[in-house]
């Protein structure tokens, strides 16, 4: 069966106060959009041999020409198995327009953040191998170090979350792509995740061991953090 990841690259990533949208942004001397696509083709189900991957990219209108330079560069060579597509003004917006470039027959849909760029490789097979084996949503997670409180308005603590039944979860996120589109098509409101949007549908999510490396890059203090990681000097 047949594997697509769309990664969504078209957020402005207000929250790191740069001037370029946030998977433009270069660490460690190059975007983080290459980053992240190292992870993909780094993948055990290789994009030009075993099976087969399609890769999806979508970026931001104003930077689809350089999004198509790194991916093509990415890439090693022009295939039809990658494309560029435009994002929209929410991220599900834009995850929406990446399914609807994913080959129709695929069987397993990773959809992944840019913005977690150094995501390791076997992060994804593992999702794939967890997607294809439970038929189900997958999503990695981790456990919650701190303590969890609920709080309202004024910041007064209503209640302590039991932390044994949190999990922090990142991307890729897979799912078989029928129900996936299908769930997107009967979405109504805004989720905060492609697993809320799929489970909403009606349809199991589970999760698999998480990794740190799959952290997502929202902070000028998260970029830090990414260089340090890549060995290279904190800008
Ligand atoms: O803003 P945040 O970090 O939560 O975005 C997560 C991912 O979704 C990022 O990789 C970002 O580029 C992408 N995104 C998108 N289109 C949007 C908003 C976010 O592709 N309109």
């Amino acid at each position: 069966p047949s594997v697509a990841v769309v990664v969504v690259a078209a957020g402005s990533g207000a929250r790191l106060g740069r001037a370029e949208p946030k998977a433009f942004v270069p660490l460690a001397g190059r975007p983080l959009l290459a980053h992240a696509l190292d992870s993909v083709f780094g993948m055990g189900e290789g994009l030009d041999g075993g099976r087969s991957v399609q890769l999806v990219v979508v970026a931001p209108a104003s930077r689809l020409d350089e999004a198509r330079a790194i991916v093509e560069d990415a890439a090693g060579v022009a295939s039809d198995r990658v494309s560029v597509v435009v994002g929209g003004a929410t991220r599900q917006l834009s995850v929406a327009a990446g399914l609807a470039a994913v080959a129709p027959g695929t069987g397993t849909v990773l959809i992944h953040d840019a913005a977690r760029a150094l995501t390791p490789s076997a992060l994804f097979d593992a999702v794939v191998a967890a997607v294809e084996s439970t038929a189900g949503g997958v999503i990695p997670g981790l456990p919650v170090a701190d303590t969890i409180k609920r709080v309202d308005a004024s910041g007064a603590v209503l209640q302590t979350v039991d932390r044994s039944e949190l999990a922090a979860v990142q991307t890729p996120q897979g799912f078989p792509l029928p129900e996936l589109l299908a769930a997107y098509e009967a979405a109504t409101e805004e989720f905060t995740d492609d697993a809320a949007l799929f489970a909403a549908a009606g349809h199991p999510v589970s999760t698999v061991e998480g990794d740190a490396l799959a952290f997502k890059v929202t902070t000028s203090w998260d970029l830090r953090r990414a260089e340090q990681l890549l060995g290279g000097s904190a800008q």
